[in-house]
């Protein structure tokens, strides 16, 4: 089981930034040669390849009973702004790993096994995780996905006019019966795996993500001249509301909610300036939907509260508020059996990182495996996992997928 690492160091060489920190945003020139690269392996092993219009690609290893819904696996190869190389891309290149593995073992699968390489998992484009594979399960439609624009005032449109993706927008959204399972395989991005010198994490629940989007005018002015009673800053507004962002996850009722304000941008940026805008993305969680929703009203009525007294127009816009997802039961014994057999050690855990899989669980029965990660470093240049780490991993999701594809 060699040829994963060096694909993955292949990989995480095909960024925007200088290693070891990785940059492959969407649609990007990199990501359109890491598909390229990705897909090229698959063909290399005779899966057959196919592109939906938004760019989700199925790599199909064909089954013995072609006619059955198929089993699932994969994540992302987009990378958010200077992060790590292993988020998403080793439940891509792991899922072809696995793949070669049960091809040398001789067996041959009743249902076929497909790796599935989403779209955009990560929002930094359109400030909206998982764009792939909420249209294939449905959430999101081509006519509200056409309307997103991206830090560059361009749309989804435009930027699939660079790729030769197959089908139309309409056709991305999946059958209930495509899949009869769908496992993705990912690193733990916690600290928990480590922590208890455990090698797979078996996911039970997902957490419930949300995003809002809020836009501040106030009155610009020169820095000197203008004196403090007579100032409508939305600099200090949007440093209030993101003070406010932390406040409110701390003061929770639940330990698990957790908030962060990570855009934070003010115009016209010179020192000898009032910011006369500002602009917040805020990202909201948690694994309980109901304390998770009335996290974000709080922080609503606190963005208008603080605005209101400092004189500030807003803009508030929800971008996402998805529900959590329960994974099926019948996926995580499978799991389970797998580690017993491979003689690992394993745990039940929730997943406090959203994942394709939060969508993938609205269409099939759904489940994810976990490695351990040091430190529980990710979305950072240090994220790392060992080699026998990943081999476990891989090794996990072979022989579930094998289980599952034998019948
Ligand atoms: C996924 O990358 C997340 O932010 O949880
Ligand atoms: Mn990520
Ligand atoms: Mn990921």
């Amino acid at each position: 089981m060699q040829k994963i690492h060096k694909e993955l160091e292949k990989l995480a060489s095909i960024s925007a930034c200088p290693t070891p920190s990785v940059t492959r945003i969407v649609f990007s020139e990199q990501d359109a040669k890491a598909r390229e690269y990705f897909i090229g392996l698959c063909t290399d092993i005779g899966l057959k390849v196919r592109t939906d219009a938004v760019g989700n690609t199925f790599c199909r290893w064909e089954g013995k009973n072609k006619d059955l819904p198929a089993i699932g696996t994969g994540s992302h190869i987009d990378a958010i702004p200077e992060s790590g190389m292993y988020d998403g891309t080793v439940g891509v290149f792991g899922g072809l790993e696995a793949i070669r593995y049960l091809m040398e073992m001789g067996y041959e699968p009743e249902r076929s096994i497909e790796v599935l390489m989403f779209t955009s998992e990560e929002p930094t484009r359109f400030g909206i995780g998982c764009l792939g594979s909420r249209m294939l399960c449905g959430q999101l439609s081509p006519e509200e996905a056409l309307k997103f624009k991206d830090f560059d005032g361009r749309g989804l449109a435009e930027l699939l006019e660079r790729f030769d993706f197959d089908g139309t927008l309409d056709e991305v959204k999946m059958g209930n019966d495509y899949y009869d399972a769908f496992v993705e395989f990912h690193i733990e991005q916690g600290p928990i795996l480590e922590k208890e010198g455990l090698d797979i994490g078996i996911v039970t629940k997902i957490a419930a993500p949300s995003s809002l989007r809020v836009s501040l005018i106030g009155q610009g002015g020169h820095a000197g001249a203008v004196l403090m009673d007579k100032r409508r800053d939305a600099g200090c507004a949007a440093a209030e509301i993101s003070l406010a962002v932390e406040r409110i996850a701390k003061e929770s009722t639940s330990p698990d909610t957790v908030a962060t304000t990570g855009i934070l941008d003010i115009k016209p940026r010179a020192v000898n300036s009032i910011p006369k805008e500002a602009y917040l993305e805020i990202d909201l969680r948690d694994t309980d939907l109901e304390v998770r929703d009335k996290a974000l009203e709080d922080l609503k009525q606190e963005i208008e509260e603080i605005c209101k007294r400092r004189n500030i127009e807003s803009t508030v816009e929800l971008i996402n508020k998805d529900s959590p997802a329960i994974c099926e039961t019948k996926l995580i014994d499978a799991v389970e059996a797998a580690t017993k057999e491979l003689g690992l050690t394993s745990k039940k855990m929730i997943s406090r990182a959203y994942h394709d899989s939060l969508f993938m669980a609205q269409v099939c029965p759904t489940t994810m495996i976990f490695i351990p990660c040091r430190d529980g470093i990710s979305h950072h240049a240090d994220e790392y996992s060992t080699p026998e780490q990943i081999e476990k991993g891989v090794k996990t999701l072979a022989l579930t997928l094998k289980t599952l594809s034998s019948k």
